[in-house]
C-alpha cells in the first residue's frame, strides 16, 4: 500500500523492481494454473491415480463411477463382453444353460475348465500359507439352482414364515435359478474346514470373514484372478447379502483393479460399458 501512495514519485530503480515483481507474480499465476493439469493425467498415469484415490476415499467406487459418467477412465485392457466378465444377476438372467467344458475338482465340484489353473494355484498358495479350505460349491445347472432355491424356501415356510417372508429370506443368499453366477462355472464357494466341520457340512457363514481362511482369501484371491463377489455394504448393488465364501473368477488384472477400487462386478461392467459408449474400447 505504501508503494501505491508513493507511486507518482517512484525512482526509476524501484519502478524496475516493481515491474520485475509483477512479472514474477504473473509467472507464478501461470504455473499454478498449469499445475491443475495434474488432475487429468495421461492415460499411463490415470490407472495409478485411481488406485491412489481408493486409499483416500471411503467410497472410491462411487467417485470412479461418477467420473466415468463424463469421460472414459483407464481400466485394465478388458471388454464388457469378455468371457470372464460375464454378468449374471437378477437384472441379467440366463434363459438357458451355459455350455462349457467342465473340470472336476478334488472335492467333487465342477468348474469351467478355463479356470482350472487359477483355482488350483489359489488352493495351493493357501495351503502353503497354512490354510485349510473346504470347497462347498462350484458349477450348478439352472435346475440345481432351482432345487437349491426351493429347499431354502420350503424350509423358511416350514419355520412359520409367510410366502413373502420366505421368498425375501431365501433371496438374501440364494439367487433366482436363472440369476445365479454358479451357472457360469466361474464361481466357487470356499470355506474354512474348521467352520465346515463345526457347523455341519455347509460352513457358509458370514463369520468366515474372521477365520484365517476367510481373511487369507479376501486378501489373496485377487492375485489369482478371483474377487469376493458379494462384499459388505454393496448389497444394494449386488442384491445379495455379504458372502465371504463366494469368489468369482474375472482374471488377475480385473480382480486387482476391482479390489483396489472397491468395485463390484456390476460397477466394473458399468464403467467398461461407459468407456465403450464413449468410443474407448481400452484394448
Ligand atoms: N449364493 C449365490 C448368490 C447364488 O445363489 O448364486
Ligand atoms: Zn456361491
Amino acid at each position: 500500500m505504501e508503494t501505491k501512495k508513493k507511486s507518482s514519485h517512484i525512482p526509476e530503480r524501484y519502478a524496475l523492481r516493481l515491474r520485475f515483481l509483477a512479472g514474477l507474480l504473473l509467472a507464478m499465476l501461470f504455473f499454478t494454473g498449469c499445475s491443475t493439469d495434474d488432475d487429468e493425467p495421461s492415460n499411463s498415469q490415470q490407472y495409478s491415480k485411481i488406485s491412489a484415490h481408493s486409499e483416500e476415499s471411503q467410497d472410491s467406487s462411487s467417485a470412479i463411477v461418477a467420473e466415468s459418467e463424463s469421460k472414459a477412465i483407464v481400466t485394465p485392457a478388458a471388454s464388457s463382453a469378455d468371457w470372464n466378465l460375464v454378468l449374471v444377476n437378477r437384472e441379467n438372467q440366463r434363459a438357458e444353460e451355459i455350455v462349457m467344458e467342465l473340470y472336476l475338482t478334488e472335492s467333487g465340484y465342477q468348474i469351467d475348465s478355463r479356470i482350472q489353473e487359477p483355482y488350483l494355484q489359489l488352493m495351493e498358495a493357501g495351503k502353503a500359507a497354512g490354510m485349510d479350505f473346504t470347497m462347498v460349491s462350484g458349477y450348478r445347472s439352472i435346475e440345481q439352482q432351482q432345487t437349491n432355491y426351493d429347499v431354502n424356501y420350503q424350509n423358511y415356510l416350514a419355520s412359520g414364515l409367510s410366502e413373502e417372508e420366505a421368498r425375501t429370506k431365501t433371496e438374501e443368499y440364494i439367487a433366482l435359478p436363472n440369476a445365479s453366477e454358479h451357472i457360469t462355472g466361474l464361481a466357487v464357494d470356499i470355506t474354512s474346514t474348521a467352520l465346515a466341520n463345526q457347523e455341519g457340512n455347509s460352513g457358509l457363514f458370514p463369520d468366515l470373514e474372521n477365520y484365517p481362511e476367510g481373511l487369507w482369501l479376501k486378501e489373496n484371491a485377487p492375485k489369482f484372478g478371483f474377487v469376493l463377489r458379494y462384499p459388505k455394504e454393496k448389497e444394494a448393488i449386488t442384491g445379495i447379502n455379504f458372502e465371504p465364501w463366494h469368489f468369482r473368477y474375472v482374471g488377475i488384472e480385473n480382480a486387482m483393479y476391482m479390489t483396489e477400487n472397491n468395485l463390484t462386478l456390476e460397477e466394473y461392467i458399468a464403467i467398461l460399458k461407459q468407456n465403450e459408449a464413449l468410443g474407448n474400447n481400452n484394448q
